[in-house]
């Protein structure tokens, strides 16, 4: 990340690793919702703020990389014979949308921000799966992934940055400690959240 796009995410708790590597099936599964309801949460953007051609570009193209990440873990699921599941919800991501502003233009930059921590987050736990997944190439496919995302918390970053210059990064303090709160609280389970 460039210097000037701070996100210092609180890390992980080291005993998530162990309980998402004894099974891994069921990160799988939940990993292709995570991908699924990113490019609907990036598409959701573009509903709402159709005049702003420039984010409309930038989360549309997102989108499409989320909507292939939806097809390379759903090619994994097959792969390992492991069969889909309905999505669990995610008291994580909810949480943290319970922390989005109701009036714009805050809640333009507060979605931003939500979705920038919600990329970073993933990006740590992929990255931690793609160093330790003993298949090489499941953890080389999680690796990737995890490059990918930490660009896209970039990509929001950069967004909320153009929208609120004067705001963004105190704000992001602010959310950058919620989420932290948010993670201490929530159980350690084989998902990415
Ligand atoms: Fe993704
Ligand atoms: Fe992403």
């Amino acid at each position: 990340m460039a210097d000037d796009l701070p996100l210092a995410l609180a890390p992980t708790d080291p005993r998530w690793l162990a309980v998402a590597l004894a099974d891994l099936d069921a990160v799988h599964r939940d990993h292709l919702h995570c991908e699924r309801k990113a490019a609907q949460s990036a598409l959701s953007l573009v509903r709402s703020y159709p005049e702003r051609a420039e984010l409309v570009a930038a989360v549309a193209r997102l989108a499409h990389e989320e909507t292939a990440h939806v097809v390379q873990v759903s090619q994994l699921l097959a792969r390992r014979g492991a069969v889909p599941a309905y999505d669990l919800g995610d008291e994580y991501a909810a949480a943290l949308r319970d922390l989005i502003r109701k009036q714009e233009p805050a809640r333009l930059l507060d979605r931003l921000l939500v979705f920038a921590l919600i990329e970073g987050r993933s990006a740590e736990r992929l990255g931690m799966l793609g160093a330790a997944i003993p298949d090489e190439a499941t953890g080389a496919l999680y690796r990737a992934l995890a490059t990918a995302e930490d660009r896209h918390r970039d990509t929001f970053l950069e967004l909320a940055a153009d929208i609120a210059p004067g705001e963004w990064r105190a704000r992001l303090d602010e959310l950058c400690a919620q989420e932290a709160a948010i993670m201490a609280r929530l159980p350690l389970r084989p998902r990415i959240h």
